[in-house]
């Protein structure tokens, strides 16, 4: 008996202790910089030539390590050896492969700062992120883990006296995990270990920015002894070795996360039936979101506030759940736009390199983010009227000041694209029917959060505003695994559910046998 699913707490950095043990982490972490890391085929570290060179984004010139980089033909010996260990990988217990992810949340929880401190310097994450990011990755761990042994036998069905039927899920083939860089920890293992623990084998193609944490979470399945095959770690180029192994007619599914025009890509490319394919390839493919935040007429202006600042810039605006749009009812507009431009400007003063605890923001994750944000900023000061920040520096890191921005247009291309970034925009609505359609004037339905001690509106909103998952009286990001299952609708991608019931699902496939008695 396994003990019952509950998440992973947080490190309280306000306790000496642990603001020190994390600073002997990043310690430890800054002495292994700047390494080789090879790719994993069928268990051979394989090293090339050619190499992605993974840098801290808020110290360019620090190298945090140079990652051997697949090519088509490393793909394809790396398929030959999924497509081959799938033939036995299949036939394992459930219980063997929930066992390895019990095993494996105990090891990294054993190192958990230390695996937060990659983070931190991977990605340029504030402790306080990181630290969530490998508690979500532990939570995958232990909650997919759970749900295999709650799938193992199946479902019930109904049988006669003369047959005795049965209803078992068996799993797939040989699936790509593509990962996104923004939760490099969590993302990446959860979207990786629950094609695993489903009996799938698993080709892993990490984002670019970020290789080097998805390395270190496969020397920790290792040790928590994942056979060789099983799972395969091949980083690469999104082009070059993402539409290869997205076309490969042996693939049979592939679990996406990512932005809109690559999620888009996937799906129609893999629709293609493709020679010697002998399957429809299952997509799953979680996208953008352009989250909105309502603040109603009658509200705790404060929690407003603070939960705007919250979701808006905590990880600079960088995760998909990110609040890029607040639709405030005129009546509180004014007030509550003071507000959070106070409380903005205030942590602005704690925008640097995260290497103490109180680092609130740090830097956006390369060049072309920053460029990209910096663009949308300029076009928000056109569309709108600037509150407070604006303002970027690529000296050292991609350091972009919290920006604020006034009195938009809901169809101003600031409130309809992802900026993925520390951006947030606000617009003024009548009413709260009026606030919703404005909220929900939007290609993406990912997250959503509606601050309101108004019952009627929290049911209103319950019923119309369109997202995958809608928060009330908080802001809209901080899902967890088991408690918050995470997808969005609509151009946000397949509603999948990330740490949710039915997740595993997606992995498997059910299969019926009726014996004649
Ligand atoms: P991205 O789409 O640029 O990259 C994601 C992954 O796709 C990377 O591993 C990349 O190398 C790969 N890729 C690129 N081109 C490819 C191709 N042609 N074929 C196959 N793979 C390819 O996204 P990103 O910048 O890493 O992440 C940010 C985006 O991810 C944002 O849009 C964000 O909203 C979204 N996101 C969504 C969720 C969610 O659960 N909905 C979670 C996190 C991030
Ligand atoms: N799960 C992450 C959040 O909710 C994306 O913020």
């Amino acid at each position: 008996m396994v003990v019952p699913y509950t998440h992973e707490p947080f490190t309280d950095f306000s306790k000496d202790e642990n603001r020190k043990e994390f600073e002997e982490a990043l310690k430890k972490v800054e002495a292994e910089l700047g390494q080789d890391y090879p790719l994993i085929i069928g268990g051979e570290r394989i090293y090339t030539d050619d190499k992605i060179v993974s840098i801290n984004p808020a110290k360019k010139d620090e190298v945090v390590g140079n990652v051997s980089k697949a090519n088509q033909e490393l793909a394809e010996k790396a398929m030959k050896v999924a497509d081959e260990t799938f033939k036995w990988w299949r036939k394992s217990k459930p219980e063997f492969r929930a066992d390895l992810l019990f095993r494996a949340a105990a090891i990294v929880r054993r190192r958990k700062h230390e695996f937060s401190a990659w983070l931190v310097k991977e990605a340029g994450k504030p402790w306080k992120e990181a630290d969530a990011d490998t508690a979500e990755a532990i939570d995958f761990f232990e909650y997919y883990g759970r749900q295999m042994l709650r799938l193992k036998d199946g479902a019930p069905i109904n049988s006669r006296p003369i047959e005795n039927n049965r209803y078992n899920y068996i799993p797939l083939g040989v699936g790509v995990v593509i990962s996104p860089w923004n939760f490099l920890f969590a993302i990446m293992a959860g979207t990786t270990v629950s094609a695993m623990v489903t009996g799938n084998t698993v080709l892993l193609k990490p984002a670019s920015a970020t290789p080097v944490i998805a390395y270190k979470f496969m020397e920790v399945l290792e040790e928590a002894g994942l056979p060789a095959g099983v799972i395969n770690y091949i980083p690469g180029s999104g082009k070059e070795v993402g539409d290869y192994l997205v076309d490969h007619p042996r693939t049979r599914f592939i679990s996406f996360t990512g932005s809109r025009d690559v999620g888009t890509r996937i799906f129609e490319r893999a629709a293609k039936v493709n020679e010697g394919q002998l399957w429809l390839k299952r997509v799953v493919a979680e996208m953008g979101g352009k989250d909105t935040m309502i603040v109603d007429s009658e509200s705790d202006l404060e929690l407003a506030a603070e939960s705007i600042v919250g979701a808006a810039f905590g990880f600079s605006g960088q995760k998909c759940s990110a609040c890029s749009r607040v639709v405030a009812h005129e009546e509180i507009y004014d007030d509550l736009l003071k507000r959070v431009v106070e409380i903005t400007e205030e942590k602005a003063k704690a925008v640097a390199e995260p290497n103490s605890a109180n680092t609130y923001m740090g830097p956006v994750i390369d060049q072309a983010a920053y460029n990209k944000i910096m663009g949308h900023i300029e076009d928000g000061k056109k569309e709108g009227r600037l509150m407070t920040g604006g303002e970027g520096d690529d000296s050292v890191g991609y350091f972009i000041k919290p920006t604020v921005f006034a009195d938009l247009d809901p169809n101003a291309s600031i409130m309809q694209e992802e900026i993925f970034g520390p951006v947030v925009a606000f617009t003024k609505a009548k009413n709260f029917t009026e606030a919703i359609e404005i909220a929900n004037n939007t290609d993406y339905g990912l997250t959503g959060a509606v601050i309101t001690n108004n019952r009627e509106h929290i049911e209103q909103a319950r019923e119309d505003f369109h997202v995958g998952n809608l928060y009330f009286n908080r802001g809209c990001t901080a899902a967890i695994v088991g408690y918050h299952p995470f997808g969005g609708f609509n151009m946000s991608g397949t509603d999948s559910k990330a740490g949710g019931p039915d997740y595993l699902m997606n992995f498997l496939q059910a299969k019926t046998t009726s014996e004649m008695l």
